[in-house]
């Protein structure tokens, strides 16, 4: 089972690389590591198994995380109305997205880096996004253009940014990290239908 110590850290250049794309059909190696991925995030959410196992939670995990530079992401993630995102994306493609921005009030974080850095992240607020889907459910593979919002948008932007060898920290800004333009509006979490 990978742990957080699978994850590459902000030091390893690999980061800072660009992933390719994946042949389809998906190979057995492919699916094992979307399986392992998840694994990992789903294990994340279980407080006594991730300390157990030496599991630091997140909400998604992109392959180059494990080394791999493959355009291959994992979200487990429950929105700002709770309710659950679960999927494996094989190469994704943002094809439009909202001017109007969204943060997370209190930053966000990385499984990558391994430090607390302090600032604002400010990311599309809806995105559309072509790409295979994987179904963990169902072990199927579709081929998908879907609409995210909000926290999945944001999400996935942060993941999507893994891919081009782009991390968090570096979206904030280096003079004025807190800033907030005029179109950005914070994420509230617990809100009702
Ligand atoms: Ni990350």
């Amino acid at each position: 089972m990978l742990t957080y110590k699978d994850i590459i850290k902000e030091d390893d250049p690999r980061l800072r690389q660009k992933s390719e794309d994946v042949i389809i059909p998906l190979t057995e190696e492919d699916i094992s590591l979307l399986e392992a991925m998840n694994e990992y995030l789903v294990v994340g959410y279980d407080e006594e198994k991730a300390e157990a196992s030496g599991i630091r939670p997140g909400v998604g995990l992109s392959a180059v995380q494990l080394g791999v530079l493959k355009k291959i992401i994992v979200i487990l993630a429950y929105n700002e109305k709770g309710q659950k995102f679960h999927y494996g994306f094989v190469n994704p493609k943002i094809i439009s997205e909202a001017v109007e921005t969204v943060y997370l009030p209190n930053g966000e974080g990385c499984l990558s880096v391994d430090r607390e850095v302090p600032g604002l992240v400010h990311r599309s607020r809806r995105v559309k996004v072509r790409t295979y889907l994987y179904d963990f459910k169902t072990k199927a593979l579709s081929q998908k253009v879907i609409s995210l919002e909000d926290f999945l948008a944001l999400v996935f932007q942060h993941e999507y940014d893994h891919l081009n060898g782009v991390l968090f920290i570096d979206r904030i800004d280096k003079i004025n990290p807190f800033f907030i333009p005029e179109y950005s509006t914070p994420i509230v979490f617990g809100q009702e239908e």
